[in-house]
């Protein structure tokens, strides 16, 4: 089944004396339950088909295509944009407020002490390291129950250690809630570990797909990886053209 489809999708942004073709024509389908990494050279538009995805922006021609229609969608950012004003607890109940309060409070103890932060229910995110308010936001996308999950480099701004675990834990909640996954990263070994499906954007297009058929949990150091990491850096590595409208 399809979770996600998109059909010539194509975003411009005008700014002053030219236009920008952020994304020239990409389409897609991604399969329910599926995990998707998307790997691109700074400026390709992976950003802009998440927000797109995610409803945050309009695109200029194309469709997006949900099933379910109403699916329900969590995007988690680079940055962890928690509430400040709020503790780690009330983030994460925030998203749950149509739901009985012993059923928020269940789920959210459930996913703070799978994500390591059982005991930080009461901290203020200034109180939390980067790692953990990243924790806390990719906890918050849990406690929404998406359908879809939207991860934009969400694991860039970490130190190795906390982005090994956390891809483990993300391995395993995949695994454990069967979501639909779109992961976008500047990590090649990131996106070899995450990914089912790795896809290459340049400039506003997907250029190339790998498939990834091993097994989790996955070392991006182990042999299989490295013809497809060859293939991805060859891809990546390509020059880019010139682009603009
Ligand atoms: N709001 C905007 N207004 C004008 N141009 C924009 C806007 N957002 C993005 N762009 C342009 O669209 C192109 C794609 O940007 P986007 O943020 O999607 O790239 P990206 O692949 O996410 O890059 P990075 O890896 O650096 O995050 C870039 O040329 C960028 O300048
Ligand atoms: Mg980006």
């Amino acid at each position: 089944m399809t979770a996600l489809a998109l059909k010539g999708l194509y975003k411009e942004y005008r700014l002053p004396g030219r236009q920008v073709a952020a994304l020239a024509g990409v389409d897609l389908a991604v399969a329910a339950g599926s995990l998707v990494t998307i790997v691109g050279r700074s400026g390709c538009g992976k950003t802009t088909l998440l927000r797109i995805i995610g409803g945050l922006e309009k695109q200029s021609a194309g469709e997006v295509a949900f099933d379910p229609p109403g699916a329900r969608i969590a995007m988690v950012f680079q940055e962890p944009r928690l509430m400040p004003w709020l503790t780690v607890e009330q983030n994460l109940a925030l998203v749950m407020r149509d739901q009985p309060p012993d059923e928020i409070k269940r789920t959210v103890g459930r996913y703070l002490d799978m994500l390591g932060l059982g005991g930080f229910k009461a901290a203020y995110p200034s109180q939390l390291s980067g790692g953990m308010a990243q924790r806390a936001a990719l906890g918050r996308a849990l406690c929404y129950n998406a359908d879809i999950i939207l991860m934009d480099e969400p694991l860039g701004a970490l130190d190795a250690f906390t982005r090994r675990n956390l891809q483990e834990e993300l391995v395993a909640i995949f695994l454990k809630h069967n979501k639909t996954i779109l992961f976008v990263t500047h990590d090649i070994d990131e996106a070899l570990i995450l990914g089912q499906r790795v896809l290459v954007m340049a400039d506003g297009r997907i250029t190339a797909e790998v498939a990834v058929p091993f097994p989790y949990p996955r070392d991006a150091a182990g042999e299989p990886f490295y013809k497809l990491r060859a293939g991805l850096l060859a891809s990546l590595t390509s020059p880019p053209a010139q682009r603009g409208v």
